[in-house]
């Protein structure tokens, strides 16, 4: 007899590296199908020849051009692998403000961060309406809540994700359709520039839970408990405090 999830096809945008690379092999280990997208195909075949494993399928794309994202698509149909459940966690994070204001970096961000998230509803939502269920994952942050000194845009758009499919829930989950939002607290990956310490988890951790969300979904999601708990309190302090004490965790 099958497992639930040996048929289950699960989509890891931004699988090249941190939480969507350890997501991907645990997925695998666990006997999903999964379907890695990024723009590092180097970094992709590295991890294809590390699982060794046919049920892991890659795609060089970058989730900010929808037709790149369509020809996924179109790839995965022909093969007849749709989604059953999609982790959006392709982002980037950079400093748009020092030494000047960068406009261009702040589209960037906004173009992959949020829009590229929306490519992916744009062009799977329709697969998963024809059959009436599929679940959507976006990976938001603590940052949603709290402005950074080290870029203005980036908890902008994790705040503008979360809310995105906060209000896509709404609207498609009596349709069969789920909408998740996890708000991570600090992960050590490429991405966190802080230190060490006992409030940063591991992705080993985050993948875990993002598996267990996979195939019960829920609305929100705050992970891990510690960190994200105490983020939350925190916002009863002015920005500038909680901005001095968070830079206690920077390098
Ligand atoms: N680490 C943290 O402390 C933390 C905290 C809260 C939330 N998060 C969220 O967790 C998610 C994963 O972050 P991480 O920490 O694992 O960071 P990471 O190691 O930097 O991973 C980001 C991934 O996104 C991919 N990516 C970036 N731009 C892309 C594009 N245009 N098209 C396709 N893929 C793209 C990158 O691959 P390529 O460069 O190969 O395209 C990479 O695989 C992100 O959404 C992040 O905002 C992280």
């Amino acid at each position: 007899m099958q497992n639930q999830n040996q048929s289950l096809v699960v989509c890891v945008t931004g699988a090249s590296s941190g939480i969507g690379r350890e997501l991907s092999k645990q997925l695998i280990q666990s006997g999903y199908i999964v379907v890695g997208i990024a723009r590092r195909k180097n970094l992709l075949e590295e991890l294809a020849s590390e699982l060794n494993n046919k049920k892991f399928h890659f795609y060089e794309a970058d989730v900010s051009n929808l037709e790149e994202i369509k020809k996924v698509k179109d790839a995965l149909l022909l093969k007849k692998l749709i989604p059953g459940a999609i982790v959006c966690g392709a982002s980037i994070s950079q400093n748009d403000t020092e030494p000047n204001f960068k406009n261009d970096v702040v589209r960037k961000i906004m173009e992959i961060n949020f829009f590229g998230t929306a490519n992916m509803v744009d062009v799977f939502l329709p697969e998963f309406l024809k059959t009436g269920h599929g679940h959507f994952i976006c990976l938001s942050s603590i940052a949603s809540w709290r402005p950074s000194i080290q870029g203005a845009t980036y908890p902008a758009s994790k705040a503008t994700v979360g809310m995105f499919f906060r209000g896509l829930n709404l609207r498609y989950k009596p349709l069969g359709v789920d909408f998740s939002t996890i708000y991570l607290g600090p992960v050590e990956t490429e991405m966190w520039e802080g230190k060490p310490s006992f409030v940063v988890a591991t992705p080993n951790v985050i993948a875990k839970k993002i598996i267990q969300l996979i195939l019960n979904p829920k609305p929100i999601s705050y992970i891990p408990f510690l960190s994200t708990t105490l983020s939350r309190l925190s916002t009863l302090i002015p920005d500038w405090l909680y901005a001095k004490l968070s830079s206690y965790l920077f390098k």
